[in-house]
């Protein structure tokens, strides 16, 4: 199969195109053909060497959309035609591939009126602001939540997510993008590089932070005493608020099919609409890596690895 690999860690030069053996499915799992997989900021953390050991060649990429092209025996709910979306499980990469390997309990069935393309770019990104927002947050109806980087892949989904839950929504985003989180249902939208948004807002619920870093650090400020926020930017540790009447959370980010489900039927009945998508082929990894690393881009950045089917 063509793959998107690297042998070592560093920066995009080291991705490679090129042929590897094909998976075979262990106990429990579903050969997929991937039609599409997203490119996610885990992605060139992982490629960098952030995440400690791989195994080389290593394939990288955790979400996609494809169609089963083989199965162990023991998966007994899911047929070889049936076209499924996914996200593989922790700590595994392997999305920029024609082909990978998961287990079948861990994926869910594509909905026709979904294409490939739209459903890898929202597996990922849509579990997370999931979990984020209604397991981690609790966010209820009447609220007001701060999202920090609205225009990206998490953050433009749980925008949309918090407004189907009747939550008043604050966001952040740069001057050209404004629109675009504008159009997403936010209700009141910053342009970070001209105004601080610890000037601007005051008295939230909850804030979800996608940023990271100092943004992270000094979201606490527009919390209201007893508030909450979760942070899926500053690594494993949700950071240590200054202040002691609020919480700060670190969303897990479990894989199940389930979740994956809620995904599906979010955009099925209109709640959430597919992300503004630029396509890649996974010949042109290292390109879209640099996009992605360079954090300034809207919505979703997807490899189209093979045609719609
Ligand atoms: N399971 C997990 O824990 C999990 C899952 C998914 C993602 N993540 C993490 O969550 C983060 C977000 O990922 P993502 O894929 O949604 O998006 P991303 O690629 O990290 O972020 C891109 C967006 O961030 C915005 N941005 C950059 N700096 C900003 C700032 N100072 N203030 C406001 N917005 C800013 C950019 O918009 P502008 O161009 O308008 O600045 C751009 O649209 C990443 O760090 C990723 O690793 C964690």
């Amino acid at each position: 199969m063509k793959a998107a690999f690297i042998e070592r860690f560093g920066g995009s030069e080291v991705l490679q195109y090129g042929d590897l053996p094909d998976p075979v499915a262990a106990a429990d799992e579903v050969i997929v053909d991937v039609v599409a997989a997203s490119i996610n900021a885990a992605d060139w953390k992982v490629r960098s060497g952030q995440y400690s050991e791989a195994k080389f060649p290593l394939v990288l990429g955790r979400d996609f959309s494809g169609v089963i092209a083989a199965k162990d025996a023991a998966v007994e709910d899911l047929k070889v035609g049936d076209a499924v979306f996914g996200v593989l499980e922790a700590g595994r990469e392997g999305a920029y591939a024609e082909k990978l390997a998961i287990k079948g309990a861990i994926v869910a069935r594509k909905p026709d009126t979904l294409s490939h393309v739209d459903a890898a770019a929202l597996a990922l990104a849509g579990i997370t602001a999931i979990s984020a927002l209604e397991a981690t947050l609790q966010l209820k109806h009447g609220e007001t939540i701060l999202i920090q980087g609205g225009a990206g892949g998490v953050a433009g989904f749980a925008i949309q997510l918090a407004k189907h839950i009747g939550a008043r929504v604050i966001t952040t985003a740069s001057k050209a993008n404004l629109d675009y989180v504008r159009g997403l249902g936010a209700d009141e939208v910053i342009d970070y590089n001209a105004v601080d948004f610890t000037r601007a807002v005051s008295g939230c619920d909850a804030v979800f932070d996608t940023v990271g870093g100092e943004v992270a650090q000094k979201s606490f400020a527009v919390l209201k005493p007893g508030g909450r926020a979760a942070f899926i930017a500053s690594g494993w540790q949700a950071p240590k608020p200054e202040r002691g009447d609020v919480t700060s959370l670190r969303p897990p980010v479990g894989r199940s099919r389930p979740v994956l489900e809620r995904v599906a039927a979010l955009v099925e009945t209109g709640a959430v609409r597919p992300p503004e998508i630029r396509l890649f082929t996974l010949a042109q990894a290292a390109e879209a890596h640099r996009l992605s690393e360079s954090r300034h881009f809207r919505g979703k950045l997807v490899f189209q690895v093979r045609g719609e089917r």
